[in-house]
């Protein structure tokens, strides 16, 4: 498996924190050249790489950390989704008549045709996201939601191997519902810090 992470920001950063802890490796991109996001990605870690946009979405699975309104560019940069794992880890505040009446990771994964799509990561703000997920012998839960069910266990691996615990919560619409902002209102989940003592 080959990771991404597009946007380069808070949340950005603070997963590539948790690849850096792992030595695993990971592309970070935004709309700035490599050069410019090489000093940070260093500072994170050995295993964090900076590369073009281009470059970046050649990974398999690819880690979507842009102001929400930012998606669409993102999704243009390549013709065909088909065969990468996309995982939404962005919130949006907006009214559902401004997403087809969708929750905004079903919006999104109409922009990312052929993409499976993992609602995943966005639950947390960016300082503990960052923080080592393991404490006192217990890992910081994440939840992680999908209508592609199958797509779903891989990226529950990667949060294993990145040392937190992942819940399970179905389709978007169902428990992912928890973890959405709706509207004007976060999904009861959201803000949730959970830890389990197994992973
Ligand atoms: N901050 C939090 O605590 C938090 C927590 C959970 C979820 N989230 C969600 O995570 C997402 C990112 O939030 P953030 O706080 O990390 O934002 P941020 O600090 O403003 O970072 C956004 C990043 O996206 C990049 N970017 C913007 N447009 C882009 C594009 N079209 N293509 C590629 N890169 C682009 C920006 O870099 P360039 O300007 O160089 O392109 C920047 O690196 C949002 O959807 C937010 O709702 C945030």
């Amino acid at each position: 498996m080959s990771y991404a992470i597009v946007g380069f920001g808070a949340v950005g950063q603070a997963l590539a924190r948790a690849f850096a802890r792992k030595h695993i490796k990971v592309a970070v991109a935004s709309r700035r050249p490599p050069e410019a996001l090489a000093p940070q990605a260093r500072a994170i870690g050995p295993t964090v790489v900076a590369k073009s946009l281009r470059d970046a979405l050649e990974a398999d699975t690819i880690i979507l950390a842009v102001p929400f309104g930012e998606h669409r560019e993102v999704a243009k940069a390549l013709p065909n989704w088909e065969g990468k794992t996309v995982i939404d880890a962005m919130n949006a505040l907006v009214p559902l008549e401004e997403l087809d009446g969708l929750l905004s990771s079903a919006f999104v994964a109409k922009a990312f045709a052929g993409a499976k799509l993992v609602k995943g990561f966005n639950h947390l703000i960016a300082a503990t996201l960052a923080a080592d997920p393991i404490v006192e012998g217990g890992h910081r839960v994440v939840f992680l939601s999908s209508d592609d069910e199958d797509a779903i266990a891989p990226v529950a691996a990667l949060a294993k191997q990145l040392g937190f615990a992942p819940v399970k919560l179905g389709k978007l619409n169902e428990g992912g519902a928890l973890v959405h902002a709706r509207g004007r209102s976060w999904g009861q989940l959201i803000f949730q810090d959970l830890f389990k003592k197994e992973q």
